[in-house]
């Protein structure tokens, strides 16, 4: 059975869209992640944390230890972090990097890019954005999407033109993220995060959505106008954009 790929029917919009099963996703994905170092070794990567990526993330792993893949000249930044977590807390997203994916294949840890938590401030966001420039820009950004469409800890409405800079958290993120906290109010009301430019530089973008929950904002991403209200519309605008959705997330299209 051939697999669909759709393609977004909005004029002048590149996504590409692939739908498939939640499985086959994450191998699909990591095809990506196995051609773009195939051809470029020291790729700079950007990488996100959540309940999407884990899937990808064991098939990475999986690819590495095979002997498949390896990251070893590869340089790597995360698109954002809590602000007042350090980096051994375990809901840092540094934790949640290093526990589900660098720990487990050959990548050289002085080459982990991650916003602190702890130090924040114009300065240290600056100092984010030059670091990425530096290294020659982000290869390939991956991407989950929360339900109100945000992309990194971008929120509705946030300026298309935005660097890295420091959020305070809508209600609806941190009730969403409270799943992974003991209870709602030690939650981080405040993130440092990539803007919504430093994400659009990245010369590839990959989006992956899962599960019927994520069905309505998917459809607003790919078929809706693109609008700093739903931020991830702003991928339709990115020359190379995939969005990887399963079934259920796709289910609009
Ligand atoms: C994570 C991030 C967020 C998540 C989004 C979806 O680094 O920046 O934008 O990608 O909240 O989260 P999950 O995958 O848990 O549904």
């Amino acid at each position: 059975m051939s697999v669909p790929t759709v393609h977004s029917e909005k004029k002048g919009s590149n996504l590409n869209i692939i739908v498939d099963s939640r499985e086959n996703i994450a191998r699909r994905a990591a095809d990506l992640y196995s051609e773009v170092l195939a051809s470029k070794p020291d790729a700079v990567l950007g990488f996100a944390t959540g309940s999407t990526p884990l899937d990808l993330y064991a098939e990475l792993i999986a690819r590495v230890k095979a002997g498949k893949l390896s990251f070893k000249d590869v340089t790597t930044f995360n698109l954002d972090e809590y602000v007042g977590l350090e980096p051994t807390h375990d809901q840092s997203y540094r934790y949640f990097m290093d526990k589900n994916l660098f720990e487990h294949i050959d990548l050289d840890s002085k080459r982990v890019n991650i916003p602190s938590g702890i130090a924040v401030g114009e300065g240290e966001s600056a100092a984010y954005e030059a670091a990425i420039a530096a290294a020659g820009g982000i290869d390939m950004q991956l991407l989950g999407i929360g339900h109100n469409g945000h992309i990194g800890f971008n929120e509705p409405n946030t300026p298309f033109g935005s660097l890295t800079h420091k959020v305070t958290l809508t209600d609806s993120t941190i009730e969403a993220n409270s799943r992974f906290f003991a209870s709602r109010d030690e939650v981080p009301k405040e993130a440092v995060t990539m803007g919504i430019r430093t994400v659009m530089n990245a010369r590839r973008l990959v989006l992956i959505a899962l599960g019927e929950g994520k069905a309505e904002i998917i459809k607003k991403t790919v078929q809706g106008p693109v609008t700093e209200e739903v931020p991830a519309s702003v991928l339709q605008l990115h020359p190379d954009a995939y969005i990887f959705a399963d079934f259920e997330a796709a289910k609009y299209l």
